[in-house]
């Protein structure tokens, strides 16, 4: 990334990509980079600066929008104040007429290939926020369209696809909560590019209270990228204000480098481990076998058999507190319900403990409902109007508040301390009523603050499944629950998009009921282990329910993921170019390369009759590499042929498999083939 400015003002970014050599003069670079100038036009071409200045007839949208403490619209023009540029680089300027100190920074890492920005805001009297950019930077002009992601409740990480244009794609989040709907990730291939091939840029905005994405082509042809909070969350006027970081990369190795970059940096840089060796432990989590009919006895017996199964941790869910017997009331009363548990939760989690799982246990501490003990006694703490819209019942609890803060503390603190507990599953189940920066700021802080006193604690975070993924969360969390779906055909397309940004070790995926709760689809055992094998592996259903063949099946997918999870969990996902649409497939390949499996999900019929050749990627084209089939018994009646694989391992060149690819004997929709592979 090449930064530089023109005398006092404020620099443009004007160059990031592919390294340049260090011989590139960096002044020849900022000469060149200067675009030609026509009739019809200024005389001269406003610069597309780190914080684009509507004072300095900007032709697109400003980088700051600001109201002194009486409204009145502040138009700052900055100068050039001073520059740290050692390993990191922070940019400083300043308006002296308004009393506005910018600050720039960046980080870059040398080995995940992120660049983490951020701008801070910093006034001499305090001042209104309407809107504060992360340090803006140009999108390529050799790119015809951008990729960002929408999605809903048991539908996360869909992918949208719009093409250029003169004017604006504009995403705001307004609903106070990162969201199904809004995920903070864009993705700007340049012509051509795939999974594989061709370059791409990527960004991801690293905050859970709702972004506002500019991507804009203005009428001159350039192209600005611009992130931060969503407009106008800031309710108070203040003198600093920051952005949250934004991490940014670049790849010249298809889509898959920008992702690799960002699950890289997930795993290695933001998610903080309790024990770093520890092994991720196979799930079991009880929500979709009892909901909120919680018997002790029944939970033992399924403890007995998720533990036989291969499980290694047992998360009870929502319903063990207050007198929460369905999902309208008790909410915010952290207690245990003496109905349900009269001797407490000991009983329980020293069953868990005797079978050799760990214990983890649900929350939902930012919410309350209106029928709860803590509500009739605290009105004033619901955050939002008293005739507001509910959302499963609840509010939201006003997490800016020190006293409500304190409330919550002491009541999960008192849970945590009192019992052998090393797991929570942190939901948050609705939009907050309004947007509001001081609700996340809150709920981080309490976040921090327990997991200080709780170093050994893991979190998950959920919100209805995936609605609140995003790196701000996960610099406090460990894993994130990605959809309430655990239909496996629908968990497939959502985890392979989710690659696009998020690892293995974070990444929630559950063995749902035989029949599933959230799309009454039914699957084989198979086809459902195989697809949460992809992942942080757990179970979801009544073990009851499993037959004799589906208990065979799970347990030997556990075992097999238990052997593999040591190098999965550090390995990339890197997604295929499939070339039958019906395909989704993904290989998982170590830093080393020495090693793969290859996960082959038939997502549906495919239109021509035998299937086509899937390439693999990034092998060393000269090695030698053995490659079987892990699951070749599975193999349908209607496979009459014999392809190679069906009968054993082969062992072909990389280039091979890269060029040419693997054929995969047929199959019917929604199964899996698992392709293992070592290289020779
Ligand atoms: C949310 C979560 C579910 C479950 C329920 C409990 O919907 O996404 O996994 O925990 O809450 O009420």
């Amino acid at each position: 990334m090449v930064i530089t400015a023109t005398g006092e003002r404020l620099p443009q970014v004007v160059y990031w990509g592919e390294r340049l050599p260090l011989g590139e003069d960096l002044v020849t670079l900022h000469n060149a980079y200067a675009i030609d100038v026509t009739g019809g036009m200024l005389d001269e071409n406003p610069n597309l600066s780190l914080s684009p200045e509507a004072s300095r007839t900007f032709p697109g949208q400003p980088g700051l929008i600001v109201r002194s403490q009486d409204g009145t619209p502040l138009l700052p023009k900055f100068c050039f104040e001073s520059v740290e540029n050692g390993k990191d680089l922070t940019i400083r300027y300043r308006d002296e007429e308004n009393g506005l100190t910018l600050t720039f920074e960046f980080i870059t890492d040398a080995e995940t290939h992120i660049i983490r920005s951020k701008t801070v805001l910093n006034t001499d009297n305090p001042v209104h926020l309407h809107w504060l950019a992360a340090p803006v930077v140009p999108a390529p002009q050799a790119s015809d369209e951008m990729i960002d992601f929408t999605g809903r409740w048991c539908g996360e990480f869909q992918t949208n696809r719009t093409a250029w244009s003169p004017g604006i794609r504009y995403r705001e989040n307004r609903t106070g909560r990162t969201g199904h709907e809004h995920f903070p990730g864009l993705i700007i291939p340049c012509s051509g590019a795939t999974n594989t091939l061709g370059e791409a840029y990527a960004f991801h905005y690293g905050w859970s209270g709702g972004h506002r994405m500019v991507a804009e082509e203005l009428p001159d042809g350039r192209r600005q990228i611009q992130w931060g909070h969503a407009a106008r969350m800031e309710h108070d006027a203040a003198t600093e204000f920051s952005t949250a970081p934004l991490y940014m990369t670049y790849s010249n190795e298809g889509m898959n480098g920008c992702a690799l970059s960002f699950q890289r940096h997930v795993r290695d840089r933001i998610v903080t481990w309790p024990k770093p060796d520890r092994p991720r432990p196979v799930h079991y989590n009880c929500w979709e076998a009892v909901y909120f009919d919680h018997k002790l006895d029944v939970l033992c017996d399924i403890a007995d058999r998720a533990a036989k199964l291969g499980a290694e941790r047992f998360v009870l869910d929502d319903g063990w507190f207050g007198n929460r017997d369905d999902d309208t009331r008790a909410l915010s009363d952290w207690e245990v319900d003496p109905r349900k548990y009269p001797d407490g939760l000991t009983p329980l989690i020293d069953h868990v403990k005797s079978l050799g799982m760990s214990f983890g246990i649900w929350f939902e501490p930012e919410m309350i409902n209106p029928d709860s003990n803590i509500h009739r006694a605290h009105p004033d703490w619901a955050l939002g109007a008293e005739d507001q819209l509910l959302g499963r019942q609840q509010k939201a609890i006003n997490m800016a508040l020190p006293e409500v803060r304190d409330f919550i503390y002491d009541r999960m603190s008192s849970i945590l301390a009192n019992h052998d507990i090393d797991y929570i599953k942190w939901d948050h189940n609705r939009v907050l009523p309004m947007p509001d920066a001081a609700q996340t700021r809150g709920s981080y802080r309490l976040i921090d603050r327990l997991r200080e006193q709780f170093p050994n604690v893991e979190i998950e975070s959920c919100a209805s499944g995936g609605g609140r993924i995003d790196f701000g969360i996960l610099e406090r969390t460990q894993r994130v629950w990605l959809s309430d779906s655990n239909d496996a055909l629908e968990r497939l397309n959502i985890q392979h998009n989710a690659a696009l940004f998020l690892p293995l070790s974070i990444t929630g995926s559950h063995v749902g009921p035989r029949r599933c709760h959230t799309s009454g689809r039914i699957f084989d055992i198979s086809f459902r282990a195989w697809v949460a094998a992809q992942r942080h592996m757990g179970f979801e259903m009544d073990p009851r329910e499993l037959d004799d063949y589906e208990t065979r099946v799970l347990t030997e997918v556990t075992s097999w993921w238990k052997h593999n999870r040591d190098w999965m969990e550090d390995a990339d996902i890197l997604r295929l170019d499939s070339h039958d649409p019906a395909v989704i497939a993904e290989q998982q390949m170590p830093r080393s390369g020495d090693r793969f499996v290859v996960f082959a999900g038939k997502a549906a019929t495919s239109a021509q009759i035998a299937p086509r050749p899937l390439r693999l990627t990034g092998l060393n084209p000269h090695a030698m590499y053995e490659v079987n089939l892990a699951n070749r018994l599975t193999a349908s009646h209607l496979s009459r042929g014999m392809p190679a694989l069906k009968d054993g391992p082969i062992t072909v060149s990389g280039a091979y498999l890269m060029r040419y690819g693997v054929t995969l004997p047929w199959s019917f929709p929604d199964t899996m083939w698992v392709l293992e592979g070592k290289r020779l």
